[in-house]
């Protein structure tokens, strides 16, 4: 369970917001290690995916989610926020392993 994580199971993780910070309907946008990456609710789960697009290489932060997926602003692909997969010819997004403690959000870039 996620409460019972203590810090050395969090190394090499970057804590980025508090699960209240993100929201229903859409991406919350953080740095990790330099990088866009966009932390994503789906119902009590939470998910990070790389914030740009491997379509056009274009930002997802204006995204929309629905059931399980970020639909990407510009040309509606979506992409699968556990396993990054795309409902269109186009390789997945990077996804990110989180870990949530204590209501704090760490993701691994
Ligand atoms: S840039 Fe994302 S679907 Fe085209």
């Amino acid at each position: 369970m996620s409460d019972e994580l203590t810090e050395e199971h969090l190394e090499g993780f970057e804590r980025v917001c508090t699960v209240d910070e993100v929201p229903e309907q859409m991406p919350r946008r953080v740095k990790v290690d330099g990088r866009g990456v966009l932390v994503c609710r789906s119902g009590d789960e939470i998910f990070a995916v790389d914030e740009i697009c491997p379509h056009k290489n274009r930002s997802m932060k204006w995204g929309v989610l629905f059931q399980g997926k970020i639909i990407c602003p510009h040309h509606q692909y979506q992409f699968d926020l556990q396993t990054g997969r795309c409902n269109q010819r186009c390789a997945p997004v990077q996804t990110y392993e989180v870990k949530i403690v204590d209501g704090q959000v760490w993701v691994r870039p």
